[in-house]
């Protein structure tokens, strides 16, 4: 049995739901997986920081109110997000990052994972901006540190897609996927299907927790646009950087393009796709598409996300669960946590 200082970069809602399924499970996991997890810092920049070397616990930082500075009411905790104590010195052996998404330089997200990194720490991350951008970098520094570098939850949340592909799809001489790749889209399109007007169905998007900070990043196709990035270039081998990848999103399909869609016996897709050309080169793009109701991603509605692969020895392979989400999500960096607690186990045997 091994216990795992943790530390979490970013205390929104999913390493909140981390936090809570740590209050929950932990006894459970130690019998089913092998480990527990033992909270030793959190911080994040609208609720402060806090350390506790000895363990925090985790149900009362699940309960902490959403309050600007709100870490400071517990005893030890600051106003403050003391972020770069909190990931070198809190004693964490693994770092949870959850920060917000940037898409333009990953920051200060790639930042926290480099601290991170360079400190000895594995890293285990939801957050799309670091992978997107400098996956390659922060690779080399965690192989430099003898660390584990895990980011399951860029894609998808909690359903698995990179790992699914990489290890058990290994070999299957994979050469592209098309996936429905975000849930706000999918989910303001289906509502669309029932009449609802475009702003509004983005509005319920949002109240339910699935769309980015700022909306237009999920219905202009840029979220789908990282996804593709990041998938291309694990899966594929690409070396992809985001403006190689044509993008558009749904905001121009009106509720008369959903309904001629209908009437024809198809349905209105945001769809991001990647594929491998026979001189190597690599095709990618963000775009919508009219899907016949025949085909298999067709039928995907709401929130829900899927993605094909398409490999030489299978056919196509596809899977389908939830794309975002805070436990979802939450699961993500449990599973990398399992994951690089297997590659630990089994580099010391
Ligand atoms: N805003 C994203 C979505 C969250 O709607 O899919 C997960 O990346």
């Amino acid at each position: 049995m091994t216990e795992y200082k943790l530390a979490l970069v970013g205390f929104g809602g999913v390493n909140r739901a981390l936090a809570q399924l740590i209050a929950e499970r932990n006894q459970q996991w130690k019998t089913e997986l092998g480990l527990t997890l033992k909270i030793v810092g959190v911080t994040d920049l609208f609720l402060g920081s806090i350390i506790g070397r000895d363990g925090l616990d985790a149900a009362q930082l699940a309960s902490l109110p959403a309050a600007k500075g709100a870490f400071a009411q517990l005893p030890g905790g600051h106003a403050e997000a003391l972020n770069e104590a909190v990931i070198k010195e809190s004693g964490a052996d693994i770092i949870a990052e959850a920060t917000f998404t940037n898409p333009v330089d990953g920051e200060p997200a790639t930042t926290f994972c480099r601290w991170a990194l360079e400190a000895g720490k594995h890293v285990v991350t939801t957050n799309k901006g670091p992978i997107a951008l400098h996956a390659d970098e922060l690779k080399t520094l965690a192989r430099r540190n003898n660390v584990a570098f895990e980011y399951e939850g860029a894609v998808m949340s909690g359903t698995p897609v990179i790992r699914l592909a990489k290890q058990t799809l290994a070999g299957s001489e994979m050469s592209g996927f098309e996936g429905i790749l975000n849930g706000t889209s999918n989910f303001v399109l289906t509502r669309m299907e029932s009449g609802l007007a475009f702003a509004e169905a983005v509005r319920e998007a949002q109240e339910l927790g699935y769309a980015e900070a700022d909306p237009s990043a999920d219905v202009d196709g840029y979220d789908v646009r990282l996804k593709v990035v990041i998938l291309a270039n694990e899966l594929l081998d690409a070396k992809l950087s985001i403006n190689d990848v044509s993008c558009r999103g749904i905001s121009a399909l009106t509720l008369a393009d959903i309904d001629h869609a209908r009437a024809d016996g198809a349905r209105w897709k945001l769809i991001g796709a990647a594929s491998r050309n026979a001189d190597g080169s690599i095709n990618a793009s963000v775009e919508p598409r009219l899907l016949p109701n025949a085909h298999p991603l067709a039928g995907i509605s709401g929130a829900i996300n899927a993605v094909s692969f398409n490999t030489g020895l299978l056919g196509a392979v596809t899977v389908s669960g939830p794309g975002a989400g805070r436990t979802e999500t939450a699961y993500a960096l449990l599973s990398d946590i399992i994951s690089l607690h297997n590659t630990v186990a089994s580099a010391q045997e």
